[in-house]
């Protein structure tokens, strides 16, 4: 995909990868970014630095998770911005526990975000990509989209559910010139990773060089794209030999070290009957 005179939609756009992608795709020489979130503060600043690139921004201030109000607002800048010829879908939030004591409200707000949240602005662009026979959608999964981790059952769940969306997108949109790629990050040092317990023996990346994978990967149009060579070792293992990845897993878990505290308080739990 050439970038040059396009528009781009980039959710997740306030802070990590999502503001890295935006900022990139900038000095790639995109005409004009349409950048998503919650936060208009953040989004205004990042506006700011895009506009001293010399590229049309729009903020869209945002919560994803509310499809009324998405509706209204994507139709709406269509009609202001579009044609939007390339979709980053990169909004998503991650909460790390043992499935065991996952907070119920905690998995719904995951599920509710990282896969309705993408599927309501998806369809709503897609729509309109379909129409114009043109279109780029990127959807932001994981590693953990093809490896699943333990203590990120949900997280993982929906990034798995993620790369299926994509497949089966980029198939039934092909008739319509619309492309649809899932970007794959692994470990990248952002908020979303801060508070996290650390898996042993990763390395994190940053999020400038999930940027650059993206755009690689854009200009050679590939429907999956790994980030750095943590990932690509993980895949092949996984492929040869999946049972040495899970045995590699089971030993980089953090939470496993803390297995028999947290079982005796999920014993007390279950005994107090919560
Ligand atoms: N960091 C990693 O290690 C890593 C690895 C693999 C994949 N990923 C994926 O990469 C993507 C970006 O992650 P990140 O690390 O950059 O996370 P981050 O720094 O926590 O940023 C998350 C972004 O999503 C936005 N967001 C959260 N809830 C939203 C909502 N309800 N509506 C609209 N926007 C919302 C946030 O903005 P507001 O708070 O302003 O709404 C923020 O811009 C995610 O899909 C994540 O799963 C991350």
């Amino acid at each position: 995909m050439q970038l040059q005179g396009k528009t781009a939609l980039i959710t997740g756009a306030s802070r990590g990868i999502g503001r890295s992608i935006a900022l990139e795709l900038a000095r790639q020489g995109i005409k004009r970014l349409l950048i998503v979130a919650r936060n208009r503060q953040q989004l205004i600043e990042l506006a700011e630095e895009i506009d001293v690139l010399g590229v049309e921004v729009v903020p869209l201030a945002l919560d994803l998770t509310q499809s009324v109000a998405v509706n209204i607002a994507i139709a709406q800048a269509w009609r202001d911005n579009g044609p939007i010829h390339l979709l980053v879908n990169c909004a998503g939030v991650a909460h790390q526990a043992s499935f065991l004591r996952s907070p119920l409200p905690l998995i719904q707000e995951e599920i509710a975000l990282n896969l309705l949240g993408t599927y309501t602005i998806t369809r709503l662009v897609a729509r309109r990509m379909a129409a114009q026979k043109d279109g780029t959608i990127v959807n932001v999964s994981s590693l953990m989209g093809k490896i699943a981790a333990p203590t990120m059952a949900t997280y993982s769940a929906t990034k798995f559910a993620i790369l299926g969306f994509t497949q089966a997108l980029r198939s039934e949109l092909a008739a319509y010139n619309v492309r649809v790629t899932a970007l794959l990050p692994s470990l990248t040092d952002t908020d979303m990773v801060r508070d996290l317990e650390q898996f042993r023996w990763v390395v994190p990346t940053t999020p400038e060089k999930v940027a650059l994978a993206l755009v690689a990967g854009l200009h050679k149009d590939a429907p999956e794209i790994l980030v750095g060579y943590q990932s690509h070792l993980a895949v092949w293992c996984h492929r040869i030999a999946p049972w040495l990845l899970d045995f590699v897993l089971r030993m980089a878990t953090p939470q496993l070290s803390q297995k028999s505290r947290g079982d005796r308080k999920l014993r007390d739990d279950l005994d107090s009957g919560r």
